[in-house]
């Protein structure tokens, strides 16, 4: 009999890819997906603990979904609740202590083994034993020795025009700042013949574009047939031969891992998308040594200078942590300098958030909350303009967009430009996987808008998806 599952997913986009992943190890299981909670029998809440905010989520979430296990259960319907993703990793204890109706609690490691899980708990269910007491819940946060790439099952039939897929997982770098380290566990790249089949299989269910994942992607460090460890540029070499994969993205990468092949493939693999999100999190050399980045603010802007050498149009992202300990109005302003002199097309910042268990929490000399707030709004009043100028100097050009997805307003398209932007459009739903040309026309809040663009000799795809959308 068909079950339903619910997906929650908070985080990075691995965790995405992740959700995706959970649910084709339980489709066999019988589990479709659902969008409502309220009818699902089981409920993975899948987690990021990155920022203190993130993590609180989950809780009250969890709260919520509580009250749906009850109600379910008064119509004598039974619901599991679980909890995956990064907070189960480094909170597990915690939840199951604080939340006794939550059924199971995974780390990111241990996807592979949830048929097993489910198992466990569905027995201790059904033949009593675990009626709300201790043996019949489930806690596996610890780090698996098999890999988890190797037992999982093949991705699932159908994908996004713009599909996700994990090459390289975990963290060896040790930013004093972060989490991630402890909840995702050591850097692991997966074989690149496996990276290979999975983009064919994905190719082949209806993407147009693949972001290739990784906490740290730039030091993938795959095994070839022969044995030999290959790098990410590489690798996108490898995947640009991949037939019906018109384009590549990667994220997210650090400065340190980003090598001269990897700089050298912008310039030369056409379906490489030309916008590089390579987070600096500072631009004063002291917090950076602080965080351990292993890089300095003049081997950034080196970096940017050899990228923009490789490939002149390419835009950048960035995430910056406002506020680290010890932090002076000098050194912010250092930061502020760094991004006059880059100019992003877009960008992330977070006032820096104390994570239990990293070196940075329990330094002293703490910035308190009003300063990082103070500070955080007057970068993000200059990275807000730079992409708003950014946005603003692409109006009136003829860009090739991918159409991901219908837009909120019936009859729309989203798509993105190969900057990143989002482009909403009114188009037919045929077009969804298509790259089309689009005229972009105006500057919305955070993307842009355009129409269909009629270009002569761009080629009989273009001119007829032209004719089609503007009879
Ligand atoms: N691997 C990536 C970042 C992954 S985490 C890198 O090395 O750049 C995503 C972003 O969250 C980070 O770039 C950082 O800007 C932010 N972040 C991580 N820990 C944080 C913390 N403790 N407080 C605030 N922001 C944090
Ligand atoms: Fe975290 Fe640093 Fe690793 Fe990025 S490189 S995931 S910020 S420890
Ligand atoms: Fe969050 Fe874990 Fe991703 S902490 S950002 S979900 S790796």
């Amino acid at each position: 009999m068909s079950k339903k599952l619910f997906i929650k997913t908070y985080g990075c986009q691995m965790n995405v890819y992740d959700s995706g992943r959970m649910a084709d190890v339980l489709a066999p299981l019988g589990y479709r997906p659902t969008s409502s909670p309220e009818e699902a029998d089981m409920i993975i809440l899948n987690t990021c603990h990155i920022r203190e905010k993130a993590a609180e989520k989950v809780f009250s979430e969890l709260g919520r979904m509580r009250a749906i296990k009850a109600a379910r259960a008064d119509r004598g319907a039974r619901t599991l609740i679980a909890v995956a993703g990064c907070v189960a990793q480094a909170e597990g204890q915690e939840i199951t202590r604080r939340a006794p109706y939550v059924d199971m609690v995974f780390g990111p490691q241990t996807y592979h083994r949830l048929p097993e899980m489910v198992a466990r708990v569905a027995r201790a269910g059904a033949n009593g034993a675990g009626a709300g007491g201790k043996s019949s819940r489930v806690l596996e946060t610890d780090f698996p020795v098999e890999a988890k790439f190797d037992e999982l099952p093949e991705t699932s039939a159908s994908a996004a025009p713009a599909a996700f897929l994990t090459v390289q997982e975990g963290c060896d770098r040790f930013c004093t700042f972060c989490v991630v380290p402890y909840t995702r566990g050591a850097e692991y790249s997966r074989p690149l013949a496996d990276v290979l089949a999975e983009a064919r299989r994905l190719t082949g269910a209806g993407a147009s574009e693949i972001t290739l994942l990784g906490q740290n992607v730039n030091a993938y460090h795959g095994a070839d047939a022969d044995g030999n460890d290959r790098g990410l540029g590489y690798l996108i070499r490898e995947l640009a031969a991949v037939e019906g994969l018109k384009r590549i993205r990667y994220t997210t990468s650090h400065p340190r891992d980003m090598d001269e092949e990897l700089i050298a493939a912008h310039g030369e693999v056409e379906a490489l998308m030309p916008f590089v999100h390579l987070p600096v999190q500072s631009g004063a050399e002291r917090i950076l040594m602080a965080m351990n980045r292993g890089h300095g603010m003049q081997d950034y802007l080196a970096i940017i200078d050899r990228l923009r050498a490789a490939r002149s149009d390419i835009a950048l992202s960035s995430d910056f942590i406002i506020g680290f300990p010890g932090e002076s109005e000098a050194e912010f302003e250092a930061t502020m300098d760094l991004v006059r002199s880059v100019g992003f097309a877009q960008s992330y910042s977070f006032k820096y958030s104390p994570r239990p268990g990293t070196p940075a929490a329990s330094l002293a000399e703490q910035v308190p909350e009003e300063l990082k707030a103070e500070r955080l709004a007057r970068l993000q009043d200059l990275l807000g303009a730079q992409q708003d100028a950014f946005n603003k100097a692409s109006l009136g050009a003829t860009v090739p967009v991918l159409f991901e997805r219908t837009g909120r307003k019936k009859g729309q398209l989203v798509g993105r430009t190969p900057h990143m932007q989002a482009v909403h459009i009114e188009a037919p739903a045929g077009l969804l996987g298509r790259v089309v040309d689009v005229r972009l026309t105006r500057a919305l809040a955070n993307s842009l808008a355009g129409e269909i663009a009629t270009r002569p000799g761009t080629g009989p795809a273009d001119a007829e998806i032209a004719g089609r959308a503007i009879a």
